[in-house]
């Protein structure tokens, strides 16, 4: 939530300005959020910063740019805001000004104790020009900066009087080539350039300029000058950042001809659970795991997984349980994050935590991990993101490759993150005795089948994107499906939700019967995922049955289903026909014409599929 940018440069020695930088690291964090947006820029000493902000997209402030004359700098930030505290104004768009606008602060997170700031900076006679809780830092830092004479110092004297989440970044009119940046519970990462160096909320923000970056730890403060990184903790002691190269380019993060990055990301979805797999399994297609370091007889002695996450990545932590359940033999407990951190959960030592999360910054899973691990259980994390907090704070770490997520609804993370599921519960099952190597072989040559089948599915869905056309002034679809069917409604509702603004709701479809075929009327839209009829248990014709029963009440239904189902025909009004699978792999499959629907619709109702109203794409505040 809120995105990042600081840059510095020396403009003598460089063609590229702040400005430039600074807007183009923007529009790549705007996914981040766009309820407004601003700049600063340095403009020589001994005067006033320079800047700009406008509430709404940043394309509203790059006209304003357009309209006047901003000045030549080598040094700026930029933000682009999702609103907490004070709504989506000109006057609470960052920058925040102190000093009479010598000092300029932009900030991603909340500041809990910012009304008893506020009182003390009210009572000395400061005067607030916004209602956002950043303002109080850029006072502060003012008067902070008055006193020390450093820049750095007193970035870190006000990290030491704030409380809650935040990233800090400040440009001072009187201290040159200069950006500061502090973080806690919030992201912040360098960029390591060449007589250049950048700071950003993730790698995106500079990934045009350099992949050389540097991860900044929990109570970290940045000063980057464009020759010079430094790192001090809010103790003031010097800290060695750790390096990293991020391994993905520019091109990763553009839309490549696609009409929106979701389009395209939908389209990468083969590629991202290639990509999860790759390196994971030996020339004789045995499990490869080696970045999972713990302890084996601690895993052997795990008698509870939690998995942890939100939104889609809880739907990924559902297929999760279906698959380590069955594989592994351990009880397996899903839980939003949010829920699990306030209710006092069974945790110990021989709980394994798995959190999964694309951003790798949700706040709301950071504190879930945190809670578990003060209890001895250790955490796992599925993330997409290198260098970010959850795998930091995480005993190991499976990394999804699903490259860069720019749309704000999920759609690649979600096929990764189920399949670096798979993986893991395929290393339990063989460290814990259940499967035998043959089996887990089998299992992963299925697995290795999968980017065919989902390109398969990509090539097919003409039909689905005609029907979402057809279909764009809907207002209320059901999903239902059952055991792995299950998550993919809810992901399908999810995702109608939160791109076309429709009502959606996922169901169990044994739970029909039990209430929502109440919701059932003429001409009521229902999407079923129907199992494999290969499937175990009879669950194929019982789903079956469900159709029937919705049918004989006017439904239109509308059903996934495998290739070959005929059961299904006389009662569906579409079939939409995926590859055969295995039941516990389906989703794979299953969720994307969901995605193509939801995406496809939301577009033919003229709605920003990249960027859906009120959201942003990581969630770092409670
Ligand atoms: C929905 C979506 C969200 C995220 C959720 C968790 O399309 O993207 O529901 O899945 O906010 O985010 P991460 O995975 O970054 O923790």
């Amino acid at each position: 939530m809120c995105g990042i940018v600081g840059y510095t440069t020396d403009p003598a020695a460089s063609n590229t300005g702040a400005l430039d930088v600074v807007l183009e690291g923007l529009r790549r964090l705007e996914y981040r959020g766009y309820d407004s947006a601003g700049v600063a820029l340095q403009v020589g000493t001994g005067g006033q910063l320079w800047t700009a902000k406008r509430s709404g997209k940043l394309a509203r402030l790059e006209e304003a740019l357009a309209a006047a004359s901003p000045p030549v700098s080598g040094t700026g930030i930029g933000h682009t805001r999702w609103a907490t505290h004070g709504g989506p104004t000109d006057e609470n768009a960052h920058p925040h000004l102190g000093g009479n606008g010598r000092v300029a602060v932009i900030h991603n997170g909340i500041i809990e104790n910012f009304a008893v700031l506020k009182n003390e900076l009210l009572a000395d006679g400061v005067e607030f020009l916004s209602q956002t809780d950043t303002e109080v830092a850029a006072h502060l830092l003012n008067a902070a900066y008055e006193t020390a004479g450093d820049l750095t110092e007193a970035m870190r004297l006000v990290a030491n009087r704030l409380e809650g989440a935040f990233t800090l970044l400040a440009v001072h009119a009187d201290v040159p080539d200069t950006v500061v940046g502090a973080r806690r519970n919030s992201p912040l990462v360098v960029g390591v350039g060449d007589g250049a160096n950048y700071l950003g909320s993730d790698v995106a923000a500079f990934i045009g300029y350099t992949r050389d970056a540097i991860e900044l730890g929990q109570d970290q403060i940045a000063t980057i000058t464009p020759r010079t990184v430094g790192i001090i903790d809010f103790d003031g002691n010097p800290v060695e950042g750790k390096k990293f190269h991020v391994d993905w380019d520019a091109a990763a993060a553009e839309k490549g001809g696609h009409p929106s990055f979701m389009a395209k990301e939908i389209m990468d979805q083969p590629q991202a659970v290639a990509d999860t797999l790759l390196g994971r399994y030996d020339a004789d297609g045995n499990l490869v795991l080696d970045e999972l370091r713990i302890d084996e007889s601690a895993l052997r002695s795990v008698d509870k997984i939690v998995v942890l996450a939100c939104g889609t990545s809880s739907y990924a932590g559902m297929v999760a349980k279906y698959a380590i359940e069955h594989w592994c033999r351990i009880p397996v407990e899903v839980e939003l994050s949010h829920e699990f951190r306030y209710r006092d959960p069974v945790v110990n030592p021989r709980t394994l935590v798995v959190a999964i999360s694309q951003s790798g910054e949700t706040m709301d899973t950071i504190m879930a991990i945190r809670h578990a691990r003060e209890q001895g259980a250790k955490v796992v994390a599925i993330c997409n993101t290198h260098g970010s907090t959850i795998p930091r704070e995480s005993d190991a770490v499976l990394y999804t490759h699903a490259g860069p997520e720019i749309a704000v609804a999920s759609t690649k993370a979600f096929l990764a993150q189920i399949t670096a599921c798979y993986l893991l519960g395929l290393y339990l099952a063989r460290l814990r005795g259940n499967k035998f190597p043959d089996e887990i072989r089998e299992i992963l040559g299925q697995l290795q089948a999968m980017p065919d089948k989902i390109q398969k599915v990509l090539d097919g869905l003409e039909q689905v994107r005609t029907m979402a056309r057809w279909m764009a002034d809907t207002r209320s679809v059901l999903f239902l499906g059952r055991h792995v069917g299950y998550p993919v409604a809810m992901e399908g509702a999810l995702k109608l939700k939160e791109l076309a603004y429709i009502h959606a709701e996922g169901f169990a479809a044994g739970e029909l019967k039990h209430g929502p075929i109440a919701l059932i009327e003429p001409g009521q839209a229902v999407f079923v995922i129907v199992p494999s009829p290969r499937g175990r248990d009879s669950l194929h014709s019982k789903v079956v049955s469900n159709i029937q029963e919705i049918n004989a009440r006017g439904a239109r239904t509308i059903v996934i289903a495998e290739e070959g189902d005929t059961d299904v025909v006389p009662y569906a009004s579409e079939v939409i026909y995926v590859p055969q699978t295995p039941t516990l792999l389906a989703p794979l499959v299953t969720v994307v014409p969901l995605q193509v629907f939801a995406c496809e619709l939301a577009t033919a109702k003229g709605l920003d599929v990249d960027q859906p109203r009120n959201l942003a794409k990581s969630v770092t505040v409670e």
